[in-house]
Protein backbone atom coordinates (compact mmCIF):
# COMPACT_ATOMS: atom_id res chain seq x y z
CA UNK A 1 0.00 0.00 0.00
CA UNK A 2 1.09 3.73 -0.90
CA UNK A 3 2.47 4.96 2.68
CA UNK A 4 0.33 8.40 1.88
CA UNK A 5 -3.42 6.22 1.19
CA UNK A 6 -5.17 6.69 4.33
CA UNK A 7 -6.24 3.37 5.60
CA UNK A 8 -9.67 1.95 4.73
CA UNK A 9 -12.08 2.28 7.62
CA UNK A 10 -15.08 -0.06 5.55
CA UNK A 11 -15.04 -2.67 2.58
CA UNK A 12 -17.77 -3.78 1.36
CA UNK A 13 -17.49 -6.33 -1.16
CA UNK A 14 -20.32 -8.07 -3.42
CA UNK A 15 -22.40 -7.69 -1.00
CA UNK A 16 -26.11 -9.57 -1.12
CA UNK A 17 -28.57 -8.49 1.63
CA UNK A 18 -31.57 -10.62 1.73
CA UNK A 19 -34.95 -10.50 3.85
CA UNK A 20 -37.41 -13.50 3.80
CA UNK A 21 -40.79 -13.43 5.39
CA UNK A 22 -44.15 -15.41 4.66
CA UNK A 23 -42.76 -16.96 1.49
CA UNK A 24 -41.10 -13.83 0.11
CA UNK A 25 -37.51 -13.53 -0.49
CA UNK A 26 -36.66 -8.83 -1.20
CA UNK A 27 -32.99 -8.41 -2.53
CA UNK A 28 -32.45 -5.14 -1.28
CA UNK A 29 -28.30 -5.29 -2.34
CA UNK A 30 -27.36 -7.07 -5.07
CA UNK A 31 -23.06 -7.06 -5.33
CA UNK A 32 -22.91 -3.69 -3.84
CA UNK A 33 -18.89 -2.59 -3.19
CA UNK A 34 -18.00 0.37 -1.25
CA UNK A 35 -14.64 1.37 0.31
CA UNK A 36 -14.56 3.82 2.79
CA UNK A 37 -11.22 5.39 3.77
CA UNK A 38 -10.05 7.13 7.35
CA UNK A 39 -11.31 10.79 7.84
CA UNK A 40 -13.85 10.86 4.62
CA UNK A 41 -16.97 12.49 5.23
CA UNK A 42 -19.11 10.20 2.95
CA UNK A 43 -22.98 11.12 2.11
CA UNK A 44 -24.83 8.00 0.96
CA UNK A 45 -28.12 8.97 -0.53
CA UNK A 46 -30.74 7.15 -2.86
CA UNK A 47 -34.52 6.53 -2.91
CA UNK A 48 -36.48 6.21 -0.43
CA UNK A 49 -36.58 2.00 0.10
CA UNK A 50 -33.38 1.68 -1.85
CA UNK A 51 -31.58 -0.25 1.27
CA UNK A 52 -29.62 2.91 2.88
CA UNK A 53 -30.31 2.35 6.34
CA UNK A 54 -29.76 -1.61 6.14
CA UNK A 55 -26.29 -0.58 4.29
CA UNK A 56 -25.98 0.97 7.61
CA UNK A 57 -27.52 -1.72 9.48
CA UNK A 58 -24.53 -3.59 7.87
CA UNK A 59 -21.90 -1.49 8.53
CA UNK A 60 -23.06 -1.90 12.24
CA UNK A 61 -23.32 -5.57 12.23
CA UNK A 62 -27.03 -5.49 12.85
CA UNK A 63 -27.73 -7.21 9.47
CA UNK A 64 -25.66 -10.37 8.16
CA UNK A 65 -24.58 -10.66 4.87
CA UNK A 66 -26.61 -13.34 2.62
CA UNK A 67 -23.42 -13.11 0.68
CA UNK A 68 -20.60 -11.16 0.01
CA UNK A 69 -18.13 -9.22 3.08
CA UNK A 70 -18.33 -6.34 5.04
CA UNK A 71 -15.01 -5.47 7.13
CA UNK A 72 -14.95 -2.78 9.62
CA UNK A 73 -11.18 -1.73 10.87
CA UNK A 74 -10.35 -4.78 9.44
CA UNK A 75 -12.67 -7.17 11.19
CA UNK A 76 -16.19 -8.85 9.84
CA UNK A 77 -18.88 -6.60 10.98
CA UNK A 78 -20.71 -9.02 11.85
CA UNK A 79 -18.26 -10.32 14.68
CA UNK A 80 -17.57 -6.95 16.24
CA UNK A 81 -21.03 -7.82 18.91
CA UNK A 82 -22.86 -5.16 20.81
CA UNK A 83 -20.28 -3.92 22.76
CA UNK A 84 -17.11 -4.08 20.61
CA UNK A 85 -19.70 -1.91 18.03
CA UNK A 86 -20.01 0.89 20.21
CA UNK A 87 -16.55 1.52 20.86
CA UNK A 88 -15.73 0.86 17.07
CA UNK A 89 -18.83 2.31 15.68
CA UNK A 90 -21.03 5.02 17.42
CA UNK A 91 -24.69 5.05 15.36
CA UNK A 92 -27.33 7.70 15.26
CA UNK A 93 -30.77 6.20 13.91
CA UNK A 94 -33.10 7.61 11.60
CA UNK A 95 -35.65 7.14 14.45
CA UNK A 96 -33.44 6.64 16.95
CA UNK A 97 -35.47 7.97 20.35
CA UNK A 98 -33.97 8.78 23.69
CA UNK A 99 -34.59 6.87 26.44
CA UNK A 100 -37.57 8.92 27.88
CA UNK A 101 -37.19 7.66 31.42
CA UNK A 102 -33.95 8.20 31.71
CA UNK A 103 -32.38 11.83 31.98
CA UNK A 104 -30.20 13.54 29.23
CA UNK A 105 -27.02 12.46 31.36
CA UNK A 106 -28.22 9.01 32.15
CA UNK A 107 -28.87 8.41 28.45
CA UNK A 108 -25.19 9.21 27.09
CA UNK A 109 -23.89 7.24 29.97
CA UNK A 110 -25.89 4.20 28.57
CA UNK A 111 -23.56 2.44 27.01
CA UNK A 112 -20.77 3.23 29.13
CA UNK A 113 -22.80 1.87 32.25
CA UNK A 114 -23.89 -1.29 30.02
CA UNK A 115 -20.13 -2.19 30.77
CA UNK A 116 -20.40 -2.27 33.97
CA UNK A 117 -16.60 -2.02 34.71
CA UNK A 118 -16.39 1.79 35.23
CA UNK A 119 -16.79 3.40 38.72
CA UNK A 120 -19.97 5.57 38.46
CA UNK A 121 -18.32 8.68 38.89
CA UNK A 122 -16.00 8.49 35.88
CA UNK A 123 -19.11 7.23 34.00
CA UNK A 124 -20.50 10.38 34.92
CA UNK A 125 -17.30 12.69 34.17
CA UNK A 126 -17.12 11.41 30.85
CA UNK A 127 -20.87 11.96 29.35
CA UNK A 128 -20.48 15.36 30.53
CA UNK A 129 -17.83 15.69 29.10
CA UNK A 130 -19.86 14.11 25.70
CA UNK A 131 -22.66 16.57 26.97
CA UNK A 132 -20.23 19.47 26.37
CA UNK A 133 -18.76 18.57 23.13
CA UNK A 134 -22.17 18.46 21.42
CA UNK A 135 -22.33 22.25 22.50
CA UNK A 136 -25.04 21.76 25.12
CA UNK A 137 -24.87 23.45 29.05
CA UNK A 138 -24.06 21.53 31.75
CA UNK A 139 -27.87 22.73 32.94
CA UNK A 140 -29.28 20.55 30.35
CA UNK A 141 -27.80 17.47 31.80
CA UNK A 142 -31.00 16.36 34.30
CA UNK A 143 -33.75 17.14 32.03
CA UNK A 144 -36.04 14.51 30.38
CA UNK A 145 -35.96 13.65 26.70
CA UNK A 146 -39.91 15.38 26.80
CA UNK A 147 -38.58 18.69 27.78
CA UNK A 148 -35.75 19.21 24.61
CA UNK A 149 -36.01 20.83 21.13
CA UNK A 150 -35.85 18.40 18.41
CA UNK A 151 -32.26 19.42 17.94
CA UNK A 152 -31.17 18.92 21.49
CA UNK A 153 -32.26 15.29 21.54
CA UNK A 154 -30.38 15.22 18.24
CA UNK A 155 -27.48 16.60 20.13
CA UNK A 156 -27.83 14.16 23.09
CA UNK A 157 -28.02 11.13 20.60
CA UNK A 158 -25.25 12.39 19.76
CA UNK A 159 -23.28 12.70 22.72
CA UNK A 160 -24.27 8.68 22.91
CA UNK A 161 -23.07 7.85 19.81
CA UNK A 162 -19.88 9.25 20.88
CA UNK A 163 -19.18 8.26 24.16
CA UNK A 164 -17.00 5.58 24.03
CA UNK A 165 -14.66 7.61 21.53
CA UNK A 166 -15.06 4.78 18.49
CA UNK A 167 -12.81 6.28 15.26
CA UNK A 168 -16.12 5.78 12.76
CA UNK A 169 -19.78 7.51 13.01
CA UNK A 170 -22.80 6.71 11.24
CA UNK A 171 -26.05 9.00 10.80
CA UNK A 172 -29.15 7.99 9.72
CA UNK A 173 -30.90 11.18 8.30
CA UNK A 174 -29.47 13.58 11.24
CA UNK A 175 -31.11 16.83 10.39
CA UNK A 176 -34.78 15.34 9.19
CA UNK A 177 -37.24 17.10 11.22
CA UNK A 178 -34.65 19.93 12.18
CA UNK A 179 -36.07 23.40 11.54
CA UNK A 180 -33.60 25.18 9.20
CA UNK A 181 -31.77 26.92 11.57
CA UNK A 182 -31.29 23.47 13.87
CA UNK A 183 -30.09 21.46 11.06
CA UNK A 184 -27.68 24.28 9.90
CA UNK A 185 -26.16 24.18 13.51
CA UNK A 186 -26.11 20.62 13.70
CA UNK A 187 -23.93 20.72 10.44
CA UNK A 188 -21.71 22.95 12.25
CA UNK A 189 -21.24 20.84 14.77
CA UNK A 190 -20.64 17.13 13.01
CA UNK A 191 -18.67 19.49 10.77
CA UNK A 192 -16.44 20.35 13.35
CA UNK A 193 -16.55 17.54 15.38
CA UNK A 194 -15.12 15.40 12.05
CA UNK A 195 -12.57 17.72 11.92
CA UNK A 196 -11.62 17.96 15.47
CA UNK A 197 -11.73 14.25 16.85
CA UNK A 198 -10.36 12.79 13.46
CA UNK A 199 -13.39 10.56 12.84
CA UNK A 200 -14.89 8.86 9.80
CA UNK A 201 -18.26 9.85 9.34
CA UNK A 202 -20.61 8.12 7.17
CA UNK A 203 -23.96 10.10 6.52
CA UNK A 204 -27.60 8.61 4.98
CA UNK A 205 -28.82 12.27 4.38
CA UNK A 206 -31.72 13.55 1.56
CA UNK A 207 -30.50 17.03 2.51
CA UNK A 208 -28.66 19.13 -0.34
CA UNK A 209 -27.62 21.99 1.89
CA UNK A 210 -26.45 19.48 4.08
CA UNK A 211 -25.01 16.79 1.54
CA UNK A 212 -22.78 19.89 -0.34
CA UNK A 213 -21.55 21.41 2.75
CA UNK A 214 -20.39 18.37 4.46
CA UNK A 215 -19.46 15.66 2.24
CA UNK A 216 -15.83 15.20 1.09
CA UNK A 217 -17.16 11.89 -0.82
CA UNK A 218 -20.67 11.00 -1.96
CA UNK A 219 -22.03 7.31 -2.36
CA UNK A 220 -25.43 6.82 -4.67
CA UNK A 221 -27.28 3.89 -3.94
CA UNK A 222 -30.09 2.82 -6.57
CA UNK A 223 -30.48 -0.65 -8.55
CA UNK A 224 -29.70 -2.34 -4.97
CA UNK A 225 -25.37 -1.48 -5.56
CA UNK A 226 -23.63 1.68 -5.74
CA UNK A 227 -24.30 2.77 -8.97
CA UNK A 228 -21.30 5.82 -8.48
CA UNK A 229 -19.23 7.23 -5.45
CA UNK A 230 -16.33 9.86 -5.38
CA UNK A 231 -15.93 13.25 -4.86
CA UNK A 232 -18.94 15.37 -5.16
CA UNK A 233 -17.92 16.71 -8.44
CA UNK A 234 -17.21 13.81 -9.88
CA UNK A 235 -20.70 12.08 -9.27
CA UNK A 236 -22.59 15.39 -10.10
CA UNK A 237 -20.78 14.45 -13.76
CA UNK A 238 -22.70 11.05 -13.75
CA UNK A 239 -25.11 10.48 -16.14
CA UNK A 240 -26.99 7.81 -14.31
CA UNK A 241 -30.92 9.21 -14.62
CA UNK A 242 -31.32 9.29 -10.92
CA UNK A 243 -28.12 11.40 -10.04
CA UNK A 244 -29.25 13.74 -12.38
CA UNK A 245 -32.19 13.87 -11.26
CA UNK A 246 -31.59 14.52 -7.72
CA UNK A 247 -28.49 16.61 -8.59
CA UNK A 248 -29.33 18.91 -11.37
CA UNK A 249 -33.22 19.64 -10.82
CA UNK A 250 -33.64 22.77 -9.07
CA UNK A 251 -33.08 22.24 -5.68
CA UNK A 252 -29.90 20.66 -6.67
CA UNK A 253 -28.41 22.97 -8.40
CA UNK A 254 -28.88 25.80 -5.94
CA UNK A 255 -27.44 23.24 -3.37
CA UNK A 256 -24.54 22.85 -5.41
CA UNK A 257 -23.57 26.16 -5.44
CA UNK A 258 -22.43 26.00 -1.68
CA UNK A 259 -20.22 23.25 -3.35
CA UNK A 260 -16.81 25.34 -3.04
CA UNK A 261 -18.37 27.78 -0.21
CA UNK A 262 -17.07 25.83 2.85
CA UNK A 263 -19.23 27.04 6.23
CA UNK A 264 -16.81 29.22 8.43
CA UNK A 265 -15.55 26.81 11.84
CA UNK A 266 -17.20 26.72 15.05
N1 LIG B 1 -36.00 -6.36 8.75
C1 LIG B 1 -36.52 -6.26 7.52
N2 LIG B 1 -37.29 -7.25 7.01
C2 LIG B 1 -37.80 -7.17 5.77
N3 LIG B 1 -37.61 -6.12 4.94
C3 LIG B 1 -36.84 -5.10 5.38
C4 LIG B 1 -36.26 -5.12 6.70
N4 LIG B 1 -35.55 -3.97 6.86
C5 LIG B 1 -35.70 -3.29 5.71
N5 LIG B 1 -36.46 -3.95 4.83
C6 LIG B 1 -36.80 -3.50 3.47
O1 LIG B 1 -35.61 -3.14 2.80
C7 LIG B 1 -35.86 -2.05 1.92
C8 LIG B 1 -34.83 -0.97 2.19
O2 LIG B 1 -35.10 -0.41 3.46
P1 LIG B 1 -34.26 0.80 4.06
O3 LIG B 1 -34.87 1.08 5.39
O4 LIG B 1 -32.82 0.48 4.04
O5 LIG B 1 -34.56 1.96 3.02
P2 LIG B 1 -33.99 3.45 3.04
O6 LIG B 1 -33.19 3.62 1.78
O7 LIG B 1 -33.29 3.70 4.31
O8 LIG B 1 -35.32 4.30 2.91
P3 LIG B 1 -35.72 5.72 3.60
O9 LIG B 1 -35.06 6.79 2.76
O10 LIG B 1 -37.20 5.77 3.45
O11 LIG B 1 -35.25 5.71 5.01
C9 LIG B 1 -37.30 -1.63 2.16
O12 LIG B 1 -38.08 -2.16 1.13
C10 LIG B 1 -37.65 -2.25 3.49
O13 LIG B 1 -39.01 -2.55 3.55
MG1 LIG C 1 -33.69 4.85 5.95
Amino acid sequence: MNPATPPIVVEIEKLWSVFRSAGQVSVIHKNLDLRIEAGELLSIVGGSGSGKTVLLRQILGLETPARGKVTVLGQPASQMGAEGASSRVGMLFQHGALFSAFTVLENIAFPLRELRTLPRSLVRDVAMVKLQMVGLDPAQAHKMPADLSGGMVKRVALARALVMDPPLLLLDEPTAGLDPDSADAFCSLLQSLHRELGLTVVMVTHDLDTLFELSTSIAVVAERHIIVSGTPAHVMACKHPFVREFFLGERGQRAASLLHKPRPAV
